[in-house]
């Protein structure tokens, strides 16, 4: 059966988004065969629809987050029956321990087919169970975002109970790292360029604020809410335009985490000599491996977290997702919902 799919459609500059039909392949032995639900978006898809990184992804499907149901499985796969709820795996290689630089070769809405269509193939190890409460328009906001927080925080920042996270804005992964810390119980101050964001982040457990565009010596906000130890953890989602201030506010011994590219791919605007100064570590982080995202869903489980969505638009409008993200209004997530396939 035919079923809808975006692709990016390469542009003298940059990528357009085009909707046509594709019929479905044969699945091989360990494949499986999902509807897709729903599909969230990250800030990288902009990137790749904008060409901001010179990416060629001319006929590539977009996104690497998406969620839905199992309507068909390879003749060798167990661990998956029909009907089972699943979000794919950014990484499909990556299933645990270091990174390696063979997995960029496996990303989704990368430098593989993502999830922005009716129905997606992926290998039976390239999935997860999504947490059974969630619909799926909350589970896709899972893959990229909230795994992301979760690797940066819990995985490579042993994350302790009263510890100090300071999160840079309120898109996706920024949210997620303050629902994942708050339900650690860390103490969370959250930045943002809108106040009418910052009530929302204190609604979520954000323990300080402060409004980035209006102040913009953010750093002693934070060093003054710390009696001018820092924060233990920095969500770095800025990236060099930001990196400054962070090292800045980050305490002794501390982590960054260094997640985003928000003020560009530049190199940072000033020298890198007081993280040598504080003891502080600079993590790079690319999202997270599949071990990760199965430990994270039985947080996300017990604890019950709901991603907090901010507007969902239809399968057929998804280029007006992308422009709204590209706006930056949306507090969370923005999410794509294939209406004849979600639950939800
Ligand atoms: N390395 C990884 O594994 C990984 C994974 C996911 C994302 N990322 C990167 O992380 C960044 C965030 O991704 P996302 O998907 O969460 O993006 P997003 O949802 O589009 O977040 C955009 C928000 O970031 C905030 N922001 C923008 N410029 C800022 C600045 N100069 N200082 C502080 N906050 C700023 C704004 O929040 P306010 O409106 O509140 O001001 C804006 O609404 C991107 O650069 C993305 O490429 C990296």
């Amino acid at each position: 059966m035919p079923g809808r799919v975006w692709t990016y459609q390469k542009t003298t500059e940059k990528y357009n988004l085009k909707l046509s039909n594709r019929v479905s392949a044969r699945l091989a032995d360990h494949q499986i065969r999902i509807a897709i639900g729903a599909v969230s978006l990250n800030y990288r898809d902009l990137i790749a629809l904008k060409n901001k990184a010179g990416r060629n992804v001319d006929g590539r499907v977009p996104a690497s987050d998406g969620a839905g149901r199992i309507v068909e499985v390879g003749s060798a796969v167990r661990q998956w029956k029909v009907g089972d709820r699943v979000a794919g795996c950014f990484f499909q290689s990556w299933q645990s321990g270091r990174f390696e630089m063979r997995h960029h070769k496996q990303d989704l809405g990368g430098t593989i087919d993502g999830m922005l269509a009716d129905e997606v193939i992926l290998d039976e190890n390239g999935v997860i169970t999504v947490p059974s409460f969630m619909t799926d328009h909350q589970a896709s906001t899972l893959p990229c975002a909230a795994l992301t927080a979760w690797y940066s925080l819990v995985v490579r920042g042993n994350l302790a109970y009263g510890s100090t996270v300071l999160v840079l804005g309120t898109g996706g992964v920024s949210v997620f790292a303050l629902q994942v810390a708050h339900a650690h119980g860390a103490k969370v101050f959250v930045t943002s360029s809108s106040d009418s964001k910052l009530i929302r982040a204190e609604r979520l457990g954000a323990w300080q604020t402060v409004n980035y565009r209006s102040n913009a010596d953010w750093d002693k906000a934070v060093l003054k809410a710390t009696d001018q130890m820092g924060v233990d953890h920095v969500i770095e989602t800025g990236g060099p335009g930001t990196l400054e201030k962070s090292m800045n506010c980050v305490a002794a011994g501390g982590q960054i985490a260094q997640i985003g590219v928000l003020t560009g791919f530049g190199p940072p605007t000033t020298s890198l000599f007081p993280l040598v100064a504080r003891n502080v570590r600079l993590d790079g982080i690319y999202v997270g491996h599949r071990e990760a995202f199965i430990a994270m869903n039985q947080f996300f489980e017990q604890k019950k977290i709901q991603p907090v969505i901010d507007r969902v638009f239809s399968f057929d409008d998804a280029p007006a997702a992308f422009d709204y993200l590209e706006s930056g209004q949306h507090f969370g997530k923005v999410v794509i919902s294939n209406e004849g396939n979600n639950m939800s």
